[in-house]
């Protein structure tokens, strides 16, 4: 049975395409048949972050007005014959998005493929409430700050009333992501820790994500970083958190302080 998950936080910046891209290749990885779809109008990022940003020709609102078939419009990885990006349009009005042309696209999407992955834009406008319109599950990116989980907090309040799913008084099932995990940061108490963030969200975690430089890179050479480089910290992170998605049950890594540990494991040694 296809799922549809939206990938959401209400404030912008927090990782939502990066983890969208991560996600959606760490599935299609396990074999399973990937649609990523960026809700983003205007910004058009996840192509890049694809690395696909040359081979758009079609795109979403394209399909929604009907002016091309799903199948025209849908880009297919060119190191993953299972993933495929359904992009945005860069130009093209954001009203342009009806509510009825979404609906179709997502039930032909449904068809076709195990997993839909939307990417939402931030905000609690009208693009952020259609990405989440048909979802499925819904996977909150996080970063541990105060506005960050205070506009999570809203979201999850409009995924359990504004969703068809809310609508039909079914649970929709959510989930934390915590990215931009900083561990020196969180040690010196400059971010919140993730038991705060989990006791004001309330929903549990599927991972974190810990700030790197592996993000940037596989970014900047226009590739999730779950595909170039599956051995860095975040690659590993969210590689586990797609195989909680399928269902398993894997321990949780909470990235530690390589430096504060030393120290510590230094300073006992020597007292
Ligand atoms: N774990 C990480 N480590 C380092 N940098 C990261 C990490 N996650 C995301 N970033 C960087 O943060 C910036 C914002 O990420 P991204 O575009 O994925 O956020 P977003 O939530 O989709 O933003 P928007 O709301 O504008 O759509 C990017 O430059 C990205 O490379
Ligand atoms: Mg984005």
């Amino acid at each position: 049975m296809s799922q549809v998950l939206v990938v959401t936080s209400g404030k912008g910046g927090v990782g939502k395409t990066t983890s969208t891209a991560a996600i959606g290749a760490a599935l299609a990885m396990n074999g399973n048949k990937v649609a990523v779809v960026d809700f983003d109008v205007g910004l058009r990022n996840l192509d890049l972050v694809m690395g696909a940003e040359r081979r758009v020709v079609y795109d979403l609102i394209n399909v929604v007005q009907g002016e091309a078939k799903l199948q025209q419009a849908l880009i297919r990885d060119k190191r993953l014959d299972t993933l495929f990006l359904l992009p945005a349009s860069q130009t093209r009005d954001k009203d342009a998005l009806t509510s009825e042309g979404v609906a179709r696209v997502m039930d032909e999407l449904r068809e076709h493929f195990d997993w839909i992955v939307c990417d939402s834009p931030a905000g609690i406008e009208r693009g952020a409430m259609l990405a989440m319109r048909h979802a499925d599950v819904a996977v909150v990116v996080t970063n541990p700050e105060v506005s960050s989980v205070r506009d999570s907090d809203r979201i999850i309040g409009m995924l359990d009333a504004k969703t068809a799913k809310a609508e039909r008084g079914e649970y929709m099932e959510k989930h934390l992501l915590l990215t931009r995990y900083d561990a020196a940061r969180a040690e010196r108490g400059q971010m919140l820790k993730v038991d705060d963030v989990l006791e004001i969200l309330s929903i549990p975690l599927l991972g974190i994500i810990p700030e790197s430089e592996a993000v940037l890179n596989a970014s900047n050479v226009g590739c999730p970083v779950t595909l170039v480089d599956g051995d860095s910290a975040p690659a590993k992170a969210y590689i586990d958190a797609a195989r909680r998605l399928e269902g398993e049950e894997i321990p949780m890594v909470v990235p530690m302080e390589r430096r504060g540990l030393m120290s510590k494991l230094f300073g006992r040694r020597a007292a």
